[in-house]
């Protein structure tokens, strides 16, 4: 089923980004509350069999060469009854000819990642995850790269699936 959401957020500048990581010091047990629930929608979704559902994420020349840009997508839950839809953030960024999406969901406890412009990096405010601008993990308490998901093109727009792709896997 193909639906059409994705809104492009803003990414974090430093003084907002350590502003979060100051919060997210503070309230350890708050974060924990709040990041326990989001922890891997897409494994979720593939471990419970959901049904497969594609969104749109974005604009096709809305894909930066390089450069990672955030959009918020909105899933179905797994009981389709539920009357809300569960919204995640996913990156998208061009390489070459390639387009990779990948989860905003830091794969140490599931916090929401950011990328950081002024780093070159995509950090995890609650532990200080490190991946790369491709979500590939480059250090700190994680242990695997931030989860690739399909994509498809439709038109002038792309699309992402709830299901999770193996690196290096054209999709
Ligand atoms: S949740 Fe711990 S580093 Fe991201």
């Amino acid at each position: 089923m193909m639906r059409s959401e994705g809104a492009y957020v803003r990414p974090s500048g430093r003084r907002r980004f350590l502003r979060e990581m100051a919060i997210t010091g503070i309230g350890g047990a708050v974060t924990l509350a709040v990041a326990v629930p989001l922890i891997g929608y897409f494994f979720e979704a593939v471990t419970k069999r959901l049904p497969e559902e594609w969104v749109r994420l974005c604009a096709l020349d809305e894909v930066v060469d390089a450069e990672p840009k955030e959009f918020r997508v909105a899933f179905q839950p797994e009981d389709r009854a539920a009357g809300y839809r569960i919204i995640t953030g996913v990156f998208v960024i061009r390489r070459g000819e390639e387009i990779l999406a990948f989860s905003n969901t830091c794969t140490h406890m599931g916090c929401s990642v950011r990328w950081l412009a002024w780093r070159q990096q995509i950090l995890c405010p609650c532990h200080g995850g490190m991946y790369d601008r491709w979500g590939q993990l480059m250090g700190g308490p994680p242990a695997a790269d931030l989860p690739l998901l399909p994509t498809r093109v439709q038109g002038s727009d792309l699309y992402v699936a709830n299901r999770i792709v193996r690196r290096g896997v054209s999709t």
